[in-house]
């Protein structure tokens, strides 16, 4: 069999659409959505995707302003520019682009984050209210993910969803709302991680397996059931000498063998990437009318 490929690309051009729709009206009642960058340090892969995320506002009609603060940069300095953001009324959301530098700073850093701004979902008000259920925003990436499922007509309710990874980012919240009694999830949800001694015994059970371990070559077709769906959440940079930049995009599954035997699969790149922007743009948009009431 070869798989259907998910197009993130087209399924997030769909959604895009719609958030410029909102955008354009709401901008019609005065308000510009907008969005406060910060990235510290030099890290090429973080500034290609806030450079993605900033073009992705500038397509939608956003507003996006980019704070830049080098890899030195103290606590008391990063601090500073999210209690900026977080004052400006101009500023719908905010995202500081991980990882920090110095990551013992992190969860800091976050819990710093005005939740009603906390366009990322990552801090810990709104992972709590996720949890129960509540109105919040959700982290981008594992929203991408439902919403790419639900748009290419697969339902994850009453499936074995096994996800591969752990991160607070992917892993733990795509775990959390699989398994939530509604419309997106209801689905039986296991997670492995590096401490599963035989990930394959457990992604052979799978009706649908999420790979997001950041590893490439993660996922390879021995691990895979005949017609199972595959989202690869996987982003690594490998060396390429016939690249201009040095370098090609992977996943964590091994595409071609695994495309052979799965009955859907994402790509890398335009799978899951081009979701989480949107994403992102809509949690802005959310909170920008949220601001209005
Ligand atoms: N680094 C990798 N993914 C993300 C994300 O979704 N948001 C932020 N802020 N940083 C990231």
């Amino acid at each position: 069999m070869s798989a259907k490929i998910l197009d993130g690309k087209l399924i997030a051009a769909e959604m895009r659409r719609e958030i410029a729709a909102d955008v354009a009206a709401l901008k019609a009642r005065g308000v510009t959505p907008g969005l406060g960058v910060l990235l510290v340090g030099d890290n090429p892969a973080s500034r290609s995707y806030v450079t993605g995320k900033e073009q992705a506002c500038a397509e939608a009609g956003m507003f996006s302003q980019e704070t830049g603060l080098p890899a030195t940069a103290t606590r008391e300095e990063i601090l500073a520019v999210v209690r900026q953001f977080n004052g400006d009324a101009k500023i719908h959301g905010i995202l500081v682009q991980l990882p920090l530098p110095d990551s013992r700073i992190e969860q800091e850093v976050i819990a710093a984050i005005d939740p009603d701004k906390d366009v990322d979902g990552f801090h810990p008000t709104n992972v709590g209210r996720m949890v129960v259920g509540l109105p919040a925003f959700l982290p981008c990436t594992p929203h991408g993910v439902l919403q790419m499922l639900k748009r290419s007509g697969i339902r994850a309710s009453g499936k074995h969803v096994v996800i591969v990874g752990r991160s607070n980012i992917v892993g733990r919240p795509l775990a959390n709302l699989l398994s939530m009694k509604n419309e997106l999830g209801n689905a039986t949800v296991t997670m492995c991680h590096t401490g599963t001694p035989d990930i394959g015994a457990f992604t052979r059970q799978a009706d649908i397996v999420i790979a997001a371990a950041g590893r490439p070559g993660t996922i390879t077709a021995d691990m895979i059931r005949e017609g199972a769906v595959v989202v690869d959440v996987g982003v690594n940079r490998v060396p390429d000498a016939t690249k201009k930049s040095g370098f090609r995009l992977v996943g964590d599954v091994d595409f071609p063998a695994v495309s052979q035997k799965a009955s859907a699969i994402t790509p890398v790149p335009g799978g899951v990437g081009p979701m989480t922007i949107t994403m992102l743009l809509f949690n802005t948009v959310w909170s920008a009318k949220r601001s209005m009431k």
